[in-house]
């Protein structure tokens, strides 16, 4: 075992950290870690950590339906409807990529613009598909905040996943979806400390500070933030 130890130690510092990789020890307590493939596209920290929440949402009776703003594909609005199957899903995007009037901060303009194909090869159809249970599922096709409709201002939320990448969708989705949390319930911000989408931090960081708010930032693969209430 020492030897296995000293390996994987060998591997994680001199091979696979240069390729943005590491060897860690698994969550072995995890009474629903087989709920679903962990191994998927998505990296295991961030899909366990939704897991835990999951578990802990489900535990502590948290009131409201779940929401992704940033959908794409739909490979973790999937597995959020997954693991929380008496819940709807409010899922939020173009279905198509990127517009062109998303990109408003001075780097988003200069820098990210060449970005704007990134996320065209979805579609409606697609996500559907891949989502568990199509009855609990609430589209919102269009760009956010435009497509947000009258009934949705009533609706409150447990869990909300943030995953639009740039500054202003991130500060409209806190500005839409912190009101409408439950207390014990969940937002997941993805990018927060990625160095490519680093506005998405300033978006973050502006809201929690005009309203009082604390994050936890998390070591998943983009580096993660979370907000509870
Ligand atoms: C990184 S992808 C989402 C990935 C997905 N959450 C996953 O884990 O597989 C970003 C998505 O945000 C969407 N998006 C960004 N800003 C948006 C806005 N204002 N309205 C609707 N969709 C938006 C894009 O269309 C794109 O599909």
């Amino acid at each position: 075992m020492k030897l296995v130890k000293k390996i994987i130690l060998y591997l994680n510092k001199h091979i696979l950290l240069k390729l943005n990789l590491i060897i860690c020890r698994p969550l072995l307590f995890s009474h629903s870690s087989n709920l679903f493939d962990v191994y998927c596209k998505l990296d295991y920290v961030r899909v366990m950590t939704l897991n835990l929440i999951c578990q802990q949402l489900i535990e502590k009776k948290v009131e409201g339906n779940i929401a992704e703003l940033g959908v794409y594909q739909g490979s973790f609005s999937s597995l959020m409807s997954q693991c929380l199957p008496n819940k709807s899903i409010y899922l939020y995007d173009t279905f198509q990529g990127f517009d062109a009037s998303l990109f408003n901060t001075k780097f988003e303009k200069e820098i990210l613009s060449s970005k704007l194909n990134d996320f065209n090869n979805t579609s409606l159809n697609l996500v559907l598909e891949k989502m568990p249970y199509k009855d609990k599922c609430v589209v919102r096709e269009g760009l956010f905040p435009k497509t947000i409709q009258p009934e949705d201002n009533n609706e409150t939320f447990c869990l909300v996943s943030l995953d639009c990448d740039l500054h202003d969708p991130i500060y409209d989705g806190l500005t839409f979806f912190y009101p409408r949390l439950n207390r014990g319930g969940y937002i997941l911000i993805h990018d927060y400390n990625d160095t490519l989408y680093r506005d998405c931090k300033l978006a973050v960081d502006k809201y929690c500070e005009l309203n009082n708010i604390s994050i936890i930032p998390i070591p998943d693969g983009w580096g993660s933030a979370i907000i509870t209430k």
